[in-house]
């Protein structure tokens, strides 16, 4: 876990906790990246991940529960995920409209969802105080124990968010992902001068990395 915080500050040998004050926990396993105003020079585009090392491994259960069931049912070849994030949600929080960071990850990106069902939604806008968000374009169900897969065009080409309706319960969701091997990577010189609290608020273009053949959205219950 972090070795040093200050209020709403990550800093020290391990980044795997985001604790800026917020109604969405982030616990980031093996690589993890700056987003929203973490850099002051972060950018779309712009996200790196952190240094190597820096990091708490996945969790043992993540990769037994998880990670090995999808590798089971061919969805992932082995030794596919190298990136795991695990978001805590409470009620009425939201991760707003993104695409994640094409030139970080590759496709395809799956998630698995706990707890509670919510739904995730594309292409809306937001707008803030009083926050509102516009109709999306499409709504997938996101159900309890269910997994979740994008790719192509849903991946690349199109925002996704959770808007803060659809939270009504506390939900979690584990994030599977890898990182592509061109992915930029902070070095940890850097680090001291660069980690400020989250906003999650990029959107995301460039299609590196990206596999844009097949499916775009896979959804399906887990065992
Ligand atoms: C995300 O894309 O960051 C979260 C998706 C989810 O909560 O299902
Ligand atoms: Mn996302």
């Amino acid at each position: 876990m972090t070795s040093g915080v200050e209020e709403g500050t990550i800093y020290g040998e391990y980044q795997t906790l985001d604790e800026s004050p917020s109604l969405l926990n982030n616990y980031f396993f093996s690589e993890g990246y700056t987003y929203g105003t973490q850099l002051q020079k972060c950018w779309p585009g712009q996200e790196h991940l952190y240094p190597l090392d820096n990091m708490d491994e996945i969790p043992e259960w993540v990769h037994q529960l998880v990670i090995q069931k999808m590798v089971e049912h061919h969805v992932i070849p082995a030794g596919f995920v190298n990136s795991t994030v695990i978001k805590d949600y409470q009620p009425g929080s939201r991760i707003v409209s993104h695409i994640d960071p094409t030139h970080i990850f590759e496709c395809p990106i799956m998630s698995v969802s706990f707890f509670s069902d919510s739904v995730l939604c594309f292409s809306c806008k937001f707008q803030f105080k009083p926050i509102w968000v516009s109709e999306p374009v499409l709504s997938l169900p996101v159900h309890r124990s269910s997994m979740t897969v994008l790719s192509g065009y849903a991946a690349d080409e199109i925002t996704h968010c959770i808007r803060p309706q659809d939270i009504k319960e506390h939900r979690a969701v584990t994030i599977l992902r890898k990182t592509g091997l061109d992915a930029l990577r902070l070095e940890t010189k850097s680090l001291s001068s660069s980690v400020l609290p989250p906003s999650y608020a990029s959107d995301h273009l460039s299609g590196k990395n990206r596999d844009p053949a097949g499916d775009s959205i896979i959804n399906s219950k887990i065992d």
